[in-house]
């Protein structure tokens, strides 16, 4: 298979991910790369199979949406840390669903520990390392210009069917989806389409018996030790025999 991950055709190279326009001009490549960051990018560090674990785990969880009606950028993960993706207008929001208080929604307000959000709160934050993404309200996403109210609207909406496929997806694997982190973009039609990944990078996910941590957290907590393990408890207990399988795992 002929994969174009040539530095010519890099577009953008961010914290965790690389992204090469693809073939059609309507598509771009997407390299999983094992580099983890903390605190806008201030720590930094590399994690073997990183990268492979969350370019599959990302697939995986694309299909299931695409399955369930959720449109996103998915059209193949050609090989492990290799996806072929929709190329999207990205909308610089960073689209937040909570199902249990955690992080730092419980420092920056008064809700107690582990309190479960019912229904779910969706926050939406301002994605600019720069100004260290600050949280959003919809008069201040359509003053700068990043969104209207029908696309804040239809990104609420997505959000929460996006939340409803995978509590129900991680609940079946005993993991509890206690939030997660989201990027849309718009297609060549305007459409608004989940961009990005979802993976442990991206989501927190509490094993159901132990309340063990099984995401990124370890690594903001300083435990680059547990990591790896840990994401891979993800992908064992996500993936089928069917999907390794079909992906040659
Ligand atoms: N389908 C897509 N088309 C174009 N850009 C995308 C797509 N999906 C994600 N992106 C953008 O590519 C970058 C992915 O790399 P990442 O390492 O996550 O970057 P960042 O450091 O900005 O979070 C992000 O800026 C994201 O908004
Ligand atoms: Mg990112």
């Amino acid at each position: 298979m002929m994969i174009k991950m040539d530095s010519r055709n890099l577009l953008y190279e961010g914290k965790a991910k690389s992204v090469f326009q693809g073939e059609s001009p309507n598509e771009v490549i997407i390299g999983f790369r094992d580099d983890m960051t903390a605190g806008d990018g201030a720590r930094k560090e590399t994690m073997g199979q990183k990268g492979y674990i969350n370019s599959i785990i990302c697939a995986k969880i694309f299909e299931t949406l695409e399955d369930a009606g959720v449109k996103t950028q998915l059209i193949e993960l050609c090989e492990p840390c290799v996806m072929k993706a929709k190329k999207l207008d990205m909308i610089p929001i960073e689209v937040i669903v909570r199902n249990i208080a955690t992080g730092s929604i419980i420092r920056k307000f008064p809700f107690e520990d582990k309190a479960p959000f019912n229904p779910p709160l969706i926050q939406m934050d301002f994605k600019d390392d720069q100004f260290h993404d600050p949280m959003l309200n919809d008069a201040i996403a359509i003053a700068l210009g990043i969104a209207t109210k029908e696309d804040l609207d239809k990104l609420r909406e997505l959000a929460l069917e996006v939340n409803e496929v995978m509590t129900k997806m991680f609940k079946d694997i005993g993991i509890i989806l206690v939030d997660f982190k989201i990027e849309f973009g718009k297609d060549s039609e305007g459409n608004i389409i989940l961009g990005d990944e979802i993976s442990p990078d991206s989501c927190r996910l509490w094993d159901a018996e132990t309340l063990d941590i099984l995401d990124k957290e370890l690594f903001r907590q300083g435990k680059d030790d547990e990591v790896i393990n840990a994401y891979e408890e993800v992908f064992n207990r996500l993936l089928s025999e069917e999907d390794r399988v079909k992906w040659n795992l």
